[in-house]
């Protein structure tokens, strides 16, 4: 056999290569999986110099405030799931609240109802989302300090400094950015936006060519300096204030002086021998994901094909029941401290909603009792773990991709629209998906509801999968799907993601599912048991890990709708 037939023969091997399996990273001594590469790699340096988890997820979230404005903020809020190399578990809620001078009624009309403008994109939104008033206060510099104060090991100042030099320096704008660019050039109602992405000749930067950010640099130079304060007081903080005071926000001193990131305990459940830990109210994603795994548990998947009529259908279901149960009880727990939340993730709970599943016909959602709302568009997720086994899931978000679009230039960050994720109307709840359910009412230093999911799963008691997605509401149902993937259907962590997706959200009653997922013989079926169906491109951009013990070796995937994401190991 010559050189050409082991060539040849080598090729036949790449081409017979499973085609599902898409793209994985192996590491033995640390992963990051970000939305952003140089993100990534900002992470895996601070592990390689000996930093934790937690250090790294520091530094990656500011590095993501830089590389991917779009959702990486330190104008918005998010979650943190912590789960050490013995195994034990908190989190760290960093949501937005609502400002002390906000009231319940604050977007609506004359009328009672809430009323619609123009949102950044061009499209008809309600009021919540658009403008200084839906701004909430920021989380994220005081949830990734209390991180380092409680679990980091690197001093605060290395954490910060990366993302300072990147802001400072610049990086080449990609495609992505490029895009968002010369949309807002031409399309933004907000005048930060239009000059967001402008060079110092004021052209705007082009794909490819250097994006500084010297005014965001300047900001984080702050926040190295002074930590928390270096935010919530000081000059940041009257430049904030001065901002709101010009553009109708109603974000005042107090409210920064006063906001705290809150340590809580997560959200545990089980599936077979794995234990799920995700994030408590004021999200609702840990919630209704161990609900969900709680009814798959009782189905046996062993005789429902994966993707198959029965498969759909009864994910549909268990959705549909989950979204109705977050409508109805979840909220900010500071202000609902009467949630069952310890009975709707018990298995007896799960086995009543899996009781009332018929698997030959679709159950109908009823809005009169509950409902949801609109569905935004950008968030981001990473997760990272460490030589010592110590795992972060993080995701946070601005809510709309770009949040506000507001900012101050000197300021050079994008401030969330975040009280949208509020029930604007009490009592209006609608089967177009609008929820007036109270839990989730607007109160004046509330955090409003979430359906982020950050989540680590365990196996023998020590992290075996960590994971998480933007996507709004569909956030829930993505991580759902791909937890099951692993746990239920063997998947490999990149597979898993990569599979398509379905999402349900009780109202409107739709089962929404990626373009390639379904067979037409399948949707007719669905059809036929009363289903309706939408297509969308994409569901979820999920980055996660998963731990080969067997092999010591750690799996990352990025998901494959994010061109800029990377899953960097060392
Ligand atoms: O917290 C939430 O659930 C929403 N504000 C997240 C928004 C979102 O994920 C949009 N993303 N793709």
């Amino acid at each position: 056999m010559n050189n050409t037939h082991l060539f040849i023969l080598a090729f036949l091997f790449v081409l017979m290569q499973p085609k599902d399996v898409f793209s994985q990273t192996y590491a033995r001594n640390g992963m990051v999986v970000s939305s952003s590469e140089i993100a990534s790699q900002v992470g895996i340096d601070i592990l390689k110099k000996g930093g934790n988890a937690i250090d790294a997820s520091i530094a990656t979230a500011f590095a993501l405030a830089v590389t991917h404005p779009s959702a990486g903020n330190i104008g918005g809020g998010g979650f943190l799931v912590f789960m050490d190399s013995a195994g034990v578990t908190t989190t760290i809620d960093f949501r937005e609240k609502a400002p002390l001078n906000a009231t319940t009624d604050m977007f609506l009309n004359d009328a009672g109802d809430v009323s619609t403008g123009t949102n950044l994109y061009g499209n008809k939104s309600t009021i919540n989302h658009i403008g200084a008033k839906s701004i909430g206060v920021p989380g994220t510099v005081a949830g990734l300090y209390l991180a380092h104060q409680k679990f980091g090991s690197l001093p605060w100042a290395d954490l910060v400094q990366p993302s300072i030099e990147i802001a400072k320096n610049g990086f080449p704008l990609n495609w992505g950015l490029y895009r968002a660019a010369i949309f807002f050039d031409d399309n933004s109602p907000v005048l930060f936006l239009r000059n967001y992405f402008r060079k110092d000749n004021g052209e705007i930067t082009q794909f490819g060519e250097i994006w500084k950010q010297p005014a965001l640099a300047n900001t984080l130079k702050e926040i190295r300096d002074h930590g928390r304060d270096g935010f919530y007081k000081g000059r940041i903080a009257k430049e904030i204030i001065k901002f709101m005071e010009e553009h109708g926000g109603i974000i005042t001193m107090v409210d920064l002086e006063q906001y705290i990131a809150v340590e809580r305990k997560p959200i545990k459940g089980t599936y077979k021998d794995y234990e799920i830990y995700s994030m408590p109210p004021p999200s609702s994603g840990g919630v209704a994901l161990i609900e969900m795994m709680n009814v798959m548990e009782l189905a046996n998947l062993d005789t429902i094909e994966f993707n198959s009529t029965a498969y759909v259908h009864l994910v549909a279901e268990a959705m549909r029941r989950a979204f109705a149960d977050r409508a109805e009880y979840l909220g900010d727990s500071d202000f609902n401290p009467d949630m069952p939340l310890d009975k709707l993730t018990s298995k007896s709970f799960a086995k009543e909603r899996f009781n009332h599943i018929d698997m030959t016909k679709a159950s109908v959602s009823d809005s009169s009792k509950f409902g949801q709302l609109y569905d935004g568009t950008n968030t981001t997720h990473f997760s990272v773990m460490d030589k010592a086994g110590n795992a972060v899931s993080l995701t946070y978000t601005l809510e709309h991709s770009y949040g506000s679009g507001m900012g101050s230039s000197q300021l050079g960050f994008i401030f969330n629209n975040e009280m949208g994720d509020f029930n604007p109307q009490p009592n209006m709840t609608n089967n177009s998906g609008q929820i007036g359910t109270s839990a989730n009412l607007l109160q004046p230093g509330k955090r409003m509801l979430s359906s982020m999911t950050p989540t680590i799963v365990a196996k023998d008691g020590k992290p075996y999968l960590v994971i998480g997605s933007p996507g709004g509401r569909t956030i829930i149902n993505t991580v759902f799907q791909t937890v099951l993937n692993v746990l239920a259907y063997d998947m490999y962590i990149d597979q898993a993601i990569e599979a398509m997706k379905i999402h349900h959200q009780w109202l409107p009653d739709i089962i929404y599912y990626e373009k390639m997922l379904l067979s037409p013989d399948t949707r007719k079926a669905l059809e036929a048991m009363g289903h309706t169906l939408v297509d969308r491109d994409e569901l979820g951009e999920l980055m996660g890990i998963q731990v080969d013990r067997e092999n010591n070796v750690l799996i990352g995937a990025s998901d494959s709708s994010n061109p800029n994401g990377a899953a960097i190991g060392y």
